[in-house]
């Protein structure tokens, strides 16, 4: 696996750092409003059934777990986040879902239930761990056989114009091509993985990255 090294550091204190200001300044709204065109349609990939239990690692403002708590009223909907402002913020826009939960942590160390998870989100998070291998090990181990995994993407090889993000926002950042996010899903044992770019028609955005590259959505099943 290519690791950039070159790019600044990302040890888990810069990262909930960053994202505990970016949480006070607002900018979790900001990112829900850029990701969630893409975001739901990899959330659709789950089909989350009425009753089952859904997991969003890095759920900033925790707009996928409101999501999943309404999809599935009778199961029940986690957020994990490093940052606690991120937490606090997703837990106030969440008090009327008394299905979801929202723990501040990261994926490598909160407690959760193996085998716990019939689907498991994650957007524009899984690039910051330093130990991706370990990350998705620790996915692997808390979705249930037959469970699945969507994580989607804008950085990535492939697209280009997203390359100077570590330095735009400061943090280093995980820069892997397709290929390589799909061989490292298989390293972590998921199985049936499918790969897709969820671009977005010209008359959606402005940006041209999301029109020609978009945004790497990696699916794979326990
Ligand atoms: C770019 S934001 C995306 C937030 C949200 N998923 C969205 O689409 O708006 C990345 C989030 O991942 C969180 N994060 C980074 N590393 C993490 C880790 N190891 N465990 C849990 N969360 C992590 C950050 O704190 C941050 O809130």
């Amino acid at each position: 696996m290519e690791t950039d090294h070159n790019d600044p550091a990302r040890p888990p204190t810069r990262v909930r750092e960053v994202f505990d200001d970016w949480a006070r300044r607002g900018r979790a709204e900001g990112m829900e409003a850029d990701h969630a065109p893409t975001a739901r349609r990899a959330f659709a990939r789950l089909g989350l059934g009425p009753a089952e239990w859904f997991l969003d690692i890095g759920c900033g403002n925790g707009y996928a777990v409101r999501w999943a708590a309404e999809a599935a009223p009778e199961g029940r909907a986690f957020g994990i986040d490093l940052a606690p402002e991120m937490i606090a913020h997703a837990t106030s826009r969440a008090e009327d879902l008394a299905n979801a939960t929202f723990i501040t942590g990261s994926i490598l160390e909160v407690a959760l239930p193996e085998r716990g998870f019939d689907a498991v989100f994650s957007m524009e998070a899984f690039y910051y761990i330093d130990d991706l291998d370990g990350a998705l090990r620790r996915v692997h181990s808390v979705v249930r056989p037959g469970g699945r995994f969507a994580c989607a993407l804008n950085y990535y090889t492939e697209n280009p114009a997203s390359h100077t993000w570590p330095t735009d926002v400061g943090i280093g950042m995980n820069l892997l091509g397709e290929a390589e996010w799909r061989d490292a899903f298989a390293r972590a044992g998921f199985r049936d993985i499918e790969q897709e770019r969820l671009t977005l028609p010209a008359s959606e955005t402005g940006d041209r990255w999301r029109i020609d590259a978009g945004t790497l959505l990696t699916v794979g099943m326990r």
